[in-house]
């Protein structure tokens, strides 16, 4: 059985202190499910170091990682370096580093070409605007924004057990409006279907960000082809975060 992924992406939010909460928070995590924070890149290692210390159940991720392992680009963090401060995950893609930082489909694929190659775990994230929603596009959109990592993942040999896709509707992110179930699994289905040319796609884990909450984790994950979250809003405070990782059983 694929077991569940739970990810935090804390973007430009969250402070030393809250990362000290979360490391010594008693969490009491299903057996099904992974639990992965992921804190401002400043926090990383000693975020990291202190999950160790408290014997946390929880792991670490990064935001971000650089298209280019080295060189003269100002403010770039490498894929070495983030496998060197002990992370494991990198979110690769976001919607809002496409829309902010106008990462294109191609940039995405080498940032996830740079994390396979030293071996961290890429979640990409993929998912339609509201208009293109409206105008019928979004398999089309979300299947041009996947073609190019399923061609580095080709390329690579990489097994699909080594990474994972976050479906991500733009409309549902901050804004309270989840997409439904039904809604994303649709979307998640054709996933598994454009990945299964690759490897056996039941090994692919995607995740369903946009708006998740204790509220709904349930019925999210009651679906065959949603097989974890990435959630923002609901993960900055521990609290809140329990009570919706406390749902996943
Ligand atoms: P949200 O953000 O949970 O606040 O909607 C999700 C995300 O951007 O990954």
């Amino acid at each position: 059985m694929r077991e569940n992924l739970i990810v935090a992406n804390w973007k430009l939010n969250g402070d030393w202190s809250l990362c000290k909460k979360f490391a010594s928070y008693e969490w009491v995590i299903p057996n099904n499910t992974s639990v992965i924070v992921c804190p401002p890149n400043i926090y990383l290692k000693s975020f990291c170091e202190a999950l160790t210390k408290n014997e946390s159940p929880l792991k670490s991720g990064a935001q971000d990682v650089s298209e280019w392992s080295g060189g003269a680009y100002t403010g770039h963090i490498s894929a070495t370096m983030l496998k060197e401060a002990s992370l494991e995950y990198v979110i690769i893609g976001h919607s809002e580093r496409r829309q902010w930082c106008m990462e294109t489909d191609e940039q995405v694929a080498l940032k996830v070409r740079q994390a396979l190659m030293v071996g961290l775990h890429p979640i990409v994230c993929v998912g339609e605007s509201l208009e293109q929603r409206e105008a019928d596009q979004t398999l089309k959109v979300i299947e041009s924004q996947l073609s190019p990592v399923l061609r580095v993942l080709e390329e690579l040999g990489t097994s699909l057990k080594d990474v994972s896709f976050a479906y991500e509707p733009r409309w549902a992110i901050g804004t309270g409006k989840s997409a439904t179930p039904e809604q994303a699994q649709l979307v998640h289905k054709s996933i598994r279907e454009f990945s299964s040319t690759l490897d056996s796609s039941k090994n692919l884990r995607i995740l369903y960000g946009g708006s998740v909450t204790d509220a709904n984790i349930n019925s999210l994950l009651a679906m065959s082809d949603i097989n974890g979250a990435l959630v923002g809003g609901a993960s900055l405070k521990a609290e809140t975060f329990d009570a919706l990782i406390k749902q996943t059983n």
